[in-house]
C-alpha cells in the first residue's frame, strides 16, 4: 500500500438502493498497467466510475499518493491527475479531430506536458484528420481521440474502459500498441478489457472481479501460473 499510486481500501458503491461494489481492495504501482477483468456486470465500469468521482463511494475509501480522494467531485479528481476514457468512446461529433483535442486541455505540473503532435505522434492517423467532423471518424480513430483528449488532461493515472471494444483485430493493435508507448513512457494504467490476450499483453498486474467483489489479484506472472483462472472468471476458453 504504502508504495501504491493509486489504491482502493474496501470500496462500496451502490446504484440507488442497488448494492453493486461490495468492499473492493486493489492498488495500482506508479508505471505500471492494471488488467481489470471480469465477467458482463462484474462491477469493472463501476469502479471506474467511482475512481472518477462519477459515482459516489458508498463505503471505503481511494487514496491518490497517499491522500483520501473518495469524497472530491470528478474535476477536482482530474485535477489531480485521474482521467477516465469511458466505454463507448463518446467523442464531441460535431466539432473536429482538432477541437476535440483542444478543449480537452488541462494544464497539470508534469515533467513531458502533452500537447496535439505528441497526440498525433501516438496515434498517426489522427493527424491528417485534424480538420474532419469527430462524428464522421471510424470507430478505431473515434477511440484513439477520445484517449488523445483524455491525455491533453496531463493525467498520472490513465482510466482505460474496454478500449478494444468492437474494433477489428488491426484496429486492436493500432490502439494497443498507443497504450503499451504510455506505458513504456512511465504512465499509470488501469485497462478494463474483455479482450483477455490484449489485456495480457499489456499487464503487469491483473485484478478479477466477480459480481463485486475481488476474486483474484495477482502479478501477471500468477495468472499464468493460474490457468484456470480465465476459464472460471473470464468466461475465456
Ligand atoms: N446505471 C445503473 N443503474 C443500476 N444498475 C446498474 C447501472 N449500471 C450498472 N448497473 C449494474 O451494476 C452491476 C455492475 O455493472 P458494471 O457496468 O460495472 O459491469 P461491467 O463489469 O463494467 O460489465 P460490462 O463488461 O458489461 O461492461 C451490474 O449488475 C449492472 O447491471
Ligand atoms: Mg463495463
Amino acid at each position: 500500500m504504502a508504495t501504491d499510486l493509486l489504491h482502493l481500501d474496501a470500496i462500496h458503491a451502490h446504484y440507488g438502493e442497488s448494492h453493486v461494489l461490495h468492499g473492493i481492495s486493489f492498488g495500482l504501482q506508479k508505471g505500471h498497467v492494471l488488467a481489470l477483468l471480469g465477467r458482463n456486470g462484474a462491477g469493472k465500469t463501476t469502479t471506474l466510475l467511482t475512481l472518477s468521482g462519477l459515482l459516489a463511494c458508498t463505503g471505503g475509501q481511494i487514496y491518490l499518493d497517499g491522500q483520501a480522494i473518495g469524497s472530491m467531485v470528478p474535476e477536482a479528481i482530474a485535477k489531480r491527475g485521474i482521467r477516465l476514457v469511458p466505454q463507448g468512446r463518446r467523442v464531441f461529433a460535431s466539432l473536429s479531430v482538432e477541437e476535440n483535442l483542444i478543449v480537452a486541455q488541462q494544464k497539470r505540473e508534469t515533467s513531458h506536458p502533452w500537447n496535439i503532435e505528441r497526440v498525433y505522434d501516438l496515434f498517426p492517423q489522427l493527424e491528417p484528420r485534424h480538420k474532419q467532423r469527430a462524428g464522421t471518424l471510424s470507430g478505431g480513430e473515434q477511440q484513439m481521440l477520445v484517449i488523445g483528449r483524455a491525455l491533453m488532461g496531463n493525467p498520472d493515472v490513465l482510466l482505460l474502459d474496454e478500449p478494444s471494444e468492437g474494433l477489428a483485430p488491426l484496429i486492436v493493435a493500432e490502439v494497443s500498441r498507443g497504450i503499451a508507448k504510455l506505458k513504456s513512457e512511465g504512465l499509470s494504467i488501469i485497462l478494463v478489457e474483455q479482450n483477455f490476450d490484449l489485456a495480457m499483453r499489456l499487464a503487469d498486474d491483473v485484478v478479477v472481479l466477480n459480481t463485486g467483489q475481488v476474486a483474484f489479484s495477482g502479478t501477471h506472472e500468477a495468472v499464468q501460473a493460474n490457468p484456470d483462472l480465465a476459464t472460471r472468471h473470464l468466461g475465456v476458453f
